[in-house]
C-alpha cells in the first residue's frame, strides 16, 4: 500500500504531506552537547565497536592522565599509574580504563571481521608492537611484541577482501606489510611511491589517504597525488594526476579524505569517487615553527578513481581548514568537523581553530554542496578524532597540541572531554520522518549477495521513493584520518506498506563481495527524506 492509500490514518497526515515537500531542512546546522567533561586522557585514537563502545587511547610516554589504572595497577617498569586508554559506554555514557602497556603514540588499526580491533605500532618500545582489543565487561589489551617486520609510525591500515590488513608506510618506512602473516617469514614490500611523494625533513606524506578500490586494487593518496595500487602483486595500476595547485594534504600538511558513497547496482559498482579536502600550504609547517601561521588550504580535490583518465574536481570549502575529519553520515553527507584555519600538525603548530563543521552534499549541484553547521565551544585541534555512533550523532574527542598533558597557560589546553555533535538529521522537528528498523534485530548475519528484507516504521508517511538502505563500515579515527571509511548504498526495492500493519517493507540485496565490502560489521541504516533510523548492527560474510 502506498503513501496516497494510507492518508485517512491520521487528519495531521496532509500537514506533514506538507512537510515532505519543504526542501528538507536547510536552515538547521546540527546541535552540539558535552557527553563528559573528563574521560582523563585525550582521545587522540578511537575506534567503535560492534558493542557500541568506543575504545580510545593516548600516549604512554605523556606524563601521568587524569585516571588511574584500575585495581591499584602500574605498567611494568613504570611509575605511571595512571591509564593511557579508555572504552567508552555509549549506552550508559561512561567509562572504563584499560591498560596498554607499549606505546601506542601516532599508531594505527582497523576492526577485524570478527569484531576484535587490531591495532598496529606507536613509538618507541611500541613500534612493531600490534595489540589487539576484544570488548568485555572485564577485557583489556594484548600486546603481541615483534609482530611487525618495520617500524610503524604514522602508518595507514586498510582491512582488506581476506580478512588481514595492509599496514602502509609510516615515518621512515617506504613499504607495506600485512597484519597477521602469512606465514612467519612474510616479508615487507617496498612502496616507492612513498619516498616519491616524501619531502626531506618535512614529510607531507604521512598517514597517506587509502582506500579500498572496488576492482580490487588500493587508492593511495599522499602528499598532492595518488596512484591506484596492487598490492598482491605490487604494481602501481595507475598513477592519477597531481592535485591541482600541488598542495600538500598529508602530515604535517594534515586535511583528510574520503571515499564518497559506493553505490551497488547491478553487482557493482560504476562511480567511485574519491574527495580530499583541506591541508596547509607549502612550508607551512616550517613556517609555524618560525611563528608564521599560514591559512590552511580552503580546497577540496574530487575525483573519480576508477576512470581511465579522471581529472580532479576543484570546489572552494566556505572555511579553510587544517587538521579537520572528514566523516560519512548515515545518508550519504560529508561532515568536516574538528580542525583549526591556520598553521599546520605538530606540537604548538596549529592557530584559529575552526570551531563549525561543514556539511558536504555530494550530489548536489556544484556550488551548493557545502553548509555550514552550528559551532562548539570547544577548540579541537591537533589530535583530535571524531567518530559516527549507532544513533547517528557524531562523537568528538581529544585534541592536545603539545608534547604532555597542559591545561594552564597555552592557547590550547588539553581537551580531555568527550562531545557529541547530532546533525540536523536528529532535530526532534523531523521526527515524524525517521524510520525505525523493527527487524532484522541488530547483530544480525548478512551473506554476499544475499536478499534481505528490512521492516521499519516512520511517524508520518512515507514517499518510497526517498527510502534507501545504507551501509557503514566503522572506522579508525585519528590524525584527520578514518581508515576503513566507507558508506555502501544497497541495492533495494521501492519500500512500501504491508498492507494492515504499520510497518513498511523495503528489500534489500547485500554487497557482492569482499571488495565491495570487505567481510566484518556494519552499522545498516534505513534512510528516509535524508533522515536515518538509528542503524543496527550487520555482520557480512
Ligand atoms: C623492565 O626492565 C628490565 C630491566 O631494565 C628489562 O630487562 C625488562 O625487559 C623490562 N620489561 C619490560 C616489559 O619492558
Ligand atoms: C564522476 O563520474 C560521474 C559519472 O560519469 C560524473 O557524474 C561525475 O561528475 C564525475 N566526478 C568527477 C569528480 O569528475
Ligand atoms: C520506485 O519508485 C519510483 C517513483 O515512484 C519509480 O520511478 C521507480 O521505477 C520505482 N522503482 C522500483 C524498483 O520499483
Amino acid at each position: 500500500m502506498t503513501l496516497s492509500t494510507s492518508l485517512h490514518y491520521h487528519p495531521l497526515l496532509f500537514f506533514f504531506l506538507f512537510l515532505l515537500h519543504a526542501p528538507p531542512c536547510p536552515a538547521a546546522g546540527g546541535s552540539w552537547s558535552i557527553l563528559l567533561q573528563s574521560i582523563g586522557i585525550s582521545a587522540m585514537h578511537m575506534q567503535l565497536l560492534p558493542n557500541d563502545r568506543v575504545v580510545m587511547f593516548d600516549r604512554t610516554d605523556f606524563g601521568t592522565s587524569q585516571i588511574s589504572l584500575p585495581n591499584g595497577k602500574c605498567r611494568h617498569n613504570s611509575t605511571d599509574c595512571s591509564a593511557h586508554s579508555v572504552e567508552y559506554d555509549v549506552a550508559s555514557n561512561s567509562i572504563r580504563p584499560l591498560m596498554v602497556l607499549t606505546d601506542v603514540w601516532c599508531s594505527s588499526g582497523a576492526l577485524m571481521p570478527n569484531g576484535r580491533l587490531t591495532q598496529t605500532g606507536g613509538w618507541g618500545e611500541g613500534f612493531r608492537v600490534v595489540r589487539t582489543y576484544r570488548s568485555c565487561d572485564a577485557c583489556d589489551w594484548r600486546e603481541i611484541p615483534n609482530a611487525l617486520n618495520e617500524q610503524r609510525w604514522y602508518a595507514t591500515n586498510h582491512i582488506l577482501p581476506d580478512g588481514r590488513q595492509i599496514i602502509i608506510g609510516g615515518r621512515q618506512a617506504f613499504n607495506y606489510e600485512f597484519y597477521p602473516k602469512a606465514s612467519t617469514t612474510e616479508n615487507s614490500h617496498s612502496l616507492p611511491f612513498l619516498v616519491q611523494t616524501n619531502e626531506p625533513n618535512i614529510e607531507n606524506n604521512l598517514y597517506p589517504f587509502v582506500f579500498l578500490n572496488p576492482d580490487g586494487n588500493l587508492f593511495i593518496f599522499a602528499n598532492n597525488r595518488a596512484i591506484l595500487f596492487d598490492y598482491s602483486k605490487n604494481q602501481v595500476v595507475r598513477s592519477y594526476p597531481t592535485m591541482p595547485g600541488g598542495q600538500p594534504r598529508n602530515y604535517p600538511s594534515t586535511g583528510s579524505a574520503v571515499l564518497l558513497p559506493l553505490r551497488i547496482q547491478q553487482g557493482t559498482v560504476n562511480t567511485v569517487e574519491v574527495l580530499v579536502c583541506g591541508g596547509a600550504p607549502k612550508g607551512a609547517f616550517v613556517n609555524a615553527l618560525n611563528g608564521k601561521f599560514d591559512r590552511a588550504l580552503d580546497t577540496c580535490g574530487r575525483i573519480n578513481i576508477s576512470d581511465q583518465n579522471p581529472q580532479w574536481l576543484m570546489e572552494t570549502m566556505p572555511l579553510a581548514r587544517v587538521v579537520g575529519d572528514l566523516l560519512l553520515l548515515p545518508n550519504g553527507h560529508v561532515l568536516n568537523i574538528n580542525g583549526a584555519s591556520a598553521g599546520s600538525a605538530g606540537w604548538e603548530l596549529g592557530r584559529n581553530p575552526v570551531l563549525n563543521p561543514v556539511l558536504y552534499r555530494p550530489d548536489h549541484p556544484v556550488g551548493s554542496r557545502f553548509q555550514v553547521q552550528n559551532p562548539s565551544t570547544k577548540p579541537r585541534v591537533y589530535h583530535s578524532t571524531a567518530v559516527l555512533l549507532r544513533d547517528g550523532r557524531v562523537l568528538v574527542g581529544g585534541s592536545n597540541p603539545h608534547d604532555k598533558y597542559v591545561f594552564t597557560d597555552v592557547l590550547y589546553p588539553t581537551e580531555l572531554s568527550l562531545e557529541a555533535f547530532s546533525p540536523s538529521y536528529l532535530d526532534p522537528r523531523l521526527s515524524t520522518l525517521r524510520p525505525n528498523i523493527i527487524s532484522p534485530k541488530t547483530k544480525t548475519k548478512m551473506h554476499y549477495s544475499k536478499k534481505m528484507v528490512i521492516r521499519f516504521t516512520v511517524p508520518g508517511p512515507v514517499n518510497p521513493s526517498l527510502v534507501s538502505v545504507t551501509m557503514v563500515a566503522p572506522s579508525f579515527n585519528t590524525h584527520s584520518f578514518s581508515m576503513n571509511q566507507r558508506l555502501l548504498v544497497l541495492p533495494s526495492s521501492n519500500s512500501s506498506k504491508v498492507v494492515g500493519q504499520s510497518y513498511y517493507t523495503v528489500d534489500v540485496t547485500a554487497p557482492p563481495s569482499g571488495n565491495i565490502a570487505p567481510a566484518g560489521n556494519y552499522l545498516l541504516f534505513v534512510v528516509h527524506n535524508e533522515i536515518p533510523s538509528p542503524g543496527i548492527w550487520v555482520r557480512v560474510r
